[in-house]
């Protein structure tokens, strides 16, 4: 029996085709692992009503974790418009499997590493090593919200807040109201994976985004926490930033950061922007993990334009690979998938459209197995 069990979910459109690209560079790896392939996307919605079928959920509960790679969704009239016609007219609602799957397993961390490598014509600057851990289950992004405000939730909140004197008048129908919820044990458990990963992979800060001066109970919660834990890491230094602030900071001097931790909204900002400023979509691979469990992936979506077409870069997947490898204990292992993709893009010459090339995706992924 093979020492690990991973699943693989290729997903649709060009979640296939980076999903191959993957498979050459795990096969040159010779893992001692077994591959479980396992049903995601839109196909599934569309034939079953379900694009995670419990049955995916049950596979990956036997797997160590999982390889995830990108899957397509459509807003609600279109998704109803395209179930096989047994299943319209049942009300089925199409939710986000990957925020599903981050809730099933209780993936708390988002981890978006972003680096830049030598030579990638993308790159804002050439020395930029960003990593965000954003907090994946809580905040802004929990789906606790009030659209009409019923009325019982609004004679409590007049009760208990004078502030909501500011809504008098205001018809419930007109007001939205989103809840932003952290919990301590929340707050303290993404602040402590950044301070091990800054141990572990010896960065000297820690910067914590948030907004204490504004909203004060929640990231005052956050920064409270942060300080006491950031105390049993007396090497690392725990830097605040204010969100709006750190935005311009990463535009002026990001090659200052290191580790960044962030609530759920925030850190989704802020890596999306440090993934701008190392080569974007084709290079921003993320981790979402828990305790037990966890699964990598890139951060692009299906590109269905693309599909098919092996045209688009396999770095983000091959990314996403290389993180899972740090999680499975495999350092040297990752570090050496990391310094092929580098020595890859340093030659710049076997590379994707998005780099100025014109080589396919499984070209460039047999140049980086090539030089494991
Ligand atoms: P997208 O990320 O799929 O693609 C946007 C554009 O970015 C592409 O047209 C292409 O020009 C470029 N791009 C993406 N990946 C690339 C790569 N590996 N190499 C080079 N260029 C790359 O985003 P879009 O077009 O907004 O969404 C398409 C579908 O994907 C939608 O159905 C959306 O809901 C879904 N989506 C899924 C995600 C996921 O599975 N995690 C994330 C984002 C979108
Ligand atoms: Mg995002």
């Amino acid at each position: 029996m093979a020492k690990y069990k991973i699943a693989l979910m290729p997903g649709d459109g060009i979640g296939n085709d980076v999903m191959d690209a993957a498979k050459i560079v795990l096969d040159k790896l010779a893992l001692d692992v077994e591959y479980v392939p396992a049903d995601i996307g839109w196909e599934f919605w569309c034939t079953e009503g379900e694009p995670l079928p419990q049955r995916t959920l049950d596979t990956l509960s036997e797997c160590d974790c999982a390889l995830f790679a990108a899957i397509t969704s459509k807003p609600k009239e279109e998704a109803e418009a395209e179930l096989v016609p047994e299943l319209q007219g049942q009300d089925l609602t199409y939710r986000s499997p990957i925020v599903r799957m981050r809730q099933y397993f209780d993936l708390y961390v988002n981890l978006r590493p972003c680096k830049a490598f030598e030579g990638n014509p993308l790159n804002y600057r050439d020395d930029i090593d960003m990593v965000t851990f954003r907090e994946n289950t809580q905040g802004l992004y929990a789906g606790i919200e009030f659209h009409p405000l019923p009325n019982d939730l609004r004679a409590k909140l007049e009760e208990l807040h004078p502030r909501m004197g500011a809504f008098e008048g205001v018809d419930s129908k007109d007001i939205a109201l989103s809840t932003r919820i952290f919990t301590r044990a929340g707050c303290q458990r993404i602040v402590r994976a950044a301070f091990e990963y800054a141990d572990r992979f010896d960065y000297p800060t820690v910067t914590l985004v948030e907004k204490p001066n504004v909203i004060r109970e929640t990231s005052g919660l956050m920064v409270r926490e942060a300080r006491k834990i950031s105390d049993q890491f007396p090497e690392i230094e725990l830097w605040e930033t204010n969100v709006d602030a750190m935005t311009m900071w990463m535009v002026k001097n990001p090659q200052d950061y290191g580790v960044m931790v962030s609530s759920n909204m925030f850190g989704d900002i802020v890596s999306d922007l440090a993934a701008q400023l190392v080569g974007g979509l084709g290079f921003a691979a993320s981790g979402n993990i828990g305790d037990e469990f966890a699964i990598f992936e890139p951060t692009h979506g299906s590109a269905p334009k693309y599909a098919g077409q092996y045209k688009v870069n396999p770095t983000a997947i091959l990314l996403a690979v290389k993180l899972m490898l740090d999680w499975l204990d495999k350092t040297e292992t990752a570090e050496a998938l990391e310094q092929a993709v580098a020595e890859v893009i340093a030659e710049g010459k076997v590379c994707t459209y998005d780099l100025g090339g014109d080589s396919g995706t499984l070209e460039m992924a047999r140049a980086i197995a090539d030089k494991l």
